[in-house]
């Protein structure tokens, strides 16, 4: 029987989000709305000594507020989270005087209009008595310091003997790698709608996670839980800087609370470069050590990355390099530097997109020297077990990810020697990169209830941050009810319904749909169970395994004329809907196996001999990511991981100044990522093999692998099209041009 599931169906809300319908955090409609601007630091260490002019700016037309640390109201713990980071993110809430980096809230203004609050804002005068900044990453990395257990995972890892390997190799690479600090920035900065009903808070949040952001809040204002209701129903992308509740939401709250009426405060584009998260520079080190064959003897990966000076975030940029490879003698360490910056967080496959541009470009720099295909050598040290746990990957097709990418890329007709491939003035190269991504999981409910009209309910508190969780959930739902997908409508993005996930990690498919699936399937069978009870319906007394629920009706599979439509069943019931509620979470096969996606990332670069102009006109991709739900926005949402990585590679660097701590390209003029002109063609394949162990779909998660494996290969490209290496992103073209 063909399944919904899979299906290149459109969105379910494109409508909605084409007609403008879609509500995103700062749109919601509220009576007596007031509007709230934060105002941030300008220098990078120091405490305020003071604010001259609060009076004259609380009089300015409209103010309503303006809120400091003078007047703020205390909160409990001193506004530290009583969770531990990253869970609960150490915020800047108006508590002191102290000011840690440049662009931290210092300020909220809130007034009748935005511009009466923008306005205000502008006025306050704030004096500073500075003091010492940190601002030289580089510089510091003699105070770098190991972190402790990086968000869940090993700091340093060894396994075999790492000199005894580097001893027996014969060919080596020793080599440092360079990111830049880079800001998410997704088309909708983030926001919060903040309303007070007495002790109730009710908070429109462009947030990944429901439930965390609730939790969070509750927290850090020291109420419970119970009163505080988070509403998400669409975002305008993620990419991880929503999954934490930065400042600007408990501020919000604490603003609506004393001018009690409904706030809204949302970021300026300015301010999404320091209070809410970045990719923090890394510097990573890595030792590559093998055979003539290319069998890998020895390998050791270095990272340090940088965090603020009040709290750890460690980009783990070494969980690629402990899983990809089959070599015996391995040692990875993180390390952490602090600087006067925002604490640094989740991007877009944190640690992965740095970490394999690092460990990739390293194969390619010893391929090079081994004179040895860059496939080949991958293929030489292939392996179908988790070396560093020492368990066999649930599925892994990544060979046939490397053959099928090599054939549509045409890979066969790559030359060996760098330079040695031009059309004219344009130097070509060609470049691979191994894209991978640890398949998470976690507990998730779901909610499914067949109304008397005979159309569904289905609902799980989950998010859509613009990848498709609506449509793909309603494939789901639809399989599992035998309902068509019209009738259907999925409910998200609310801290009311059944317990989800964060939407982080790529795990909201692989968690939520197995959840969606089995409350489903349990509506469904009481649908059956309802029908062959009912001596007035055409299917009474038949067997349970004859019969099957099809476009919403329930049928026999050996007389189709015996049917039951279900809306007839529940009105001849009493009319009440169906209901079902299930919780699904992994079970044993966690200690079985490990769950990794693959894909292999084939890439053209052009290279203009004159003037040093990188282009990247194709790029091939084939992964191995477990079913696909929806052909159509899974292209798109690796598509999209795609593009990103031209722009990691080539464009994004977001940067200091280290006079003042002040990102001097905060805005999308000069914080470069990639237009349509920038990209080529993109042929994306999924190689849709159900993966056998981890859920009861197959799935495994597609939201971040895309941006892995690809900065590499551009960057190894660019070295073939000019013998140019830059181990420094972004691959620019003054880079090249040395
Ligand atoms: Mo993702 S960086 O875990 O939102």
């Amino acid at each position: 029987m063909s399944t919904i599931v899979g299906q290149p169906l459109d969105r379910t809300d494109g409508v909605l989000k084409v007609t403008g319908e879609a509500r995103y955090a700062a749109e919601f409609p509220e009576a007596r709305l007031a509007h709230a601007v934060l105002v941030t630091s300008t220098i990078a260490h120091g405490t305020i000594t003071s604010i001259d002019n609060v009076d004259r700016v609380q009089s300015m037309p409209g103010v309503l507020l303006v809120m400091t640390y003078l007047n703020a109201p205390r909160l409990p713990n001193n506004g530290k989270s009583p969770l531990s980071p990253p869970a609960g993110r150490h915020l800047s809430l108006l508590q002191n005087n102290e000011v840690r980096y440049s662009n931290e809230p210092v300020a909220v203004i809130v007034a009748d209009t935005l511009e009466h609050a923008t306005d205000a804002g502008r006025h306050l005068r704030i004096t500073y008595a500075q003091q010492p900044a940190i601002l030289d990453f580089r510089g510091a990395l003699n105070d770098a310091y190991p972190p402790d257990n990086p968000q869940g995972r090993k700091t340093d890892t060894a396994r075999g003997d790492f000199d005894a390997g580097v001893r027996e190799g014969v060919v080596h690479v020793d080599e440092i790698y360079t990111t830049p600090i880079e800001h998410h920035n997704p088309m909708e900065p983030h926001a919060t709608l903040a309303h007070w009903d007495g002790p109730q808070l009710t908070l429109y949040d462009a947030t990944q996670g429901v439930t965390g952001a609730k939790n969070a809040v509750a927290a850090t204002l020291g109420v419970h839980p119970d009163n505080v209701r988070v509403i998400s129903p669409f975002l305008g992308g993620g990419f991880g800087c929503k999954g934490s509740s930065w400042s600007h939401v408990a501020l919000a709250a604490m603003a609506s609370h004393q001018v009690g009426r409904p706030v809204r405060l949302a970021l300026e584009r300015p301010q999404m470069f320091g209070p809410v998260g970045a990719r923090p520079y890394t510097q990573q080190r890595i030792q590559l050590a093998a055979r003539h064959d290319g069998t890998l003897t020895a390998m050791r990966h270095d990272s340090y990355s940088h965090t603020s000076t009040f709290e750890d975030w460690t980009e783990t940029c070494c969980m690629v390099t402990r899983m990809l490879y089959a070599v015996p003698n391995q040692v990875t360490t993180h390390r952490l530097v602090k600087i006067n910056a925002g604490t640094p967080t989740f991007m877009r496959a944190p640690g992965e997109t740095t970490g394999s541009f690092a460990l990739e470009s390293a194969m390619d720099e010893l391929a090079a020297k081994l004179n040895m295909d860059p496939l080949a050598l991958r293929l030489k040290n292939y392996t179908d077990v988790d070396p560093t746990e020492n368990k066999p990957f649930s599925s892994k097709v990544l060979r046939a990810c490397y053959e099928q990418g090599a054939e549509r890329f045409g890979w066969s007709k790559r030359s060996m020697a760098p330079r040695s491939m031009r059309s004219g003035n344009t130097l070509i190269g060609y470049g691979l990169g191994t894209a991978t991504y640890p398949a998470n999981r976690n507990e998730a409910a779901a909610l499914a209830r067949i109304l008397p009209d005979g159309t569904a309910m289905v609902a799980s508190g989950t998010q859509e941050l613009g990848t498709g969780t609506y449509t793909v959930m309603t494939q789901v739902a639809a399989d599992a009810l035998g309902f068509p997908p019209q009738g259907i409508h999925f409910a998200l993005g609310d801290s009311t319904l059944p317990k989800a996930p964060g939407s982080g990690g790529s795990q909201s498919a692989a968690s939520v749909s197995p959840a969606v699936r089995e409350a489903c399937s349990q509506a469904r069978d009481k649908l059956l169970s309802m029908a062959l009870a009912d001596p007035a319906s055409p299917v009474h007394g038949m067997s349970l395994e004859d019969l099957s629920v099809e476009n919403g009706w329930v049928v026999s599979r050996t007389d189709a004329t015996k049917r039951d439509p279900a809306a007839a069943i529940i009105a001849r019931a009493g009319g009440q809907p169906i209901e079902a509620q299930a919780t699904t979470k992994s079970g044993p096969e966690r200690q079985q196996y490990a769950f990794h996606s693959f894909g292999a990332v084939f890439v053209e670069v052009h290279v203009d001999e004159s003037l040093g102009t990188i282009r990247v006109p194709r790029i091939v991709a084939v992964y191995d990511v477990g079913r696909i739900l929806n052909r159509k926005t899974a292209r798109s949402q690796l598509m999209g991981g795609l593009v990103w990585g031209i722009g990691a590679a080539l464009e994004e660097e977001t940067l200091l100044d280290t006079r003042y701590g002040r990102f001097t390209n905060a805005n999308l003029a000069e914080y470069h990522v990639p237009v349509n002109a920038d990209v080529g063609t993109i042929d994306v394949t999924f190689l849709d093999q159900p993966d056998p162990h981890f859920n009861s779909l197959g799935v495994r998660g597609i939201g971040e692998i895309g941006i892995t494996g690809v900065v590499a290969a551009i960057a190894n490209g660019v070295y073939h099209a000019t013998g140019v290496r830059v181990r420094d992103l972004p691959v620019t073209l003054d880079k090249v041009m040395v």
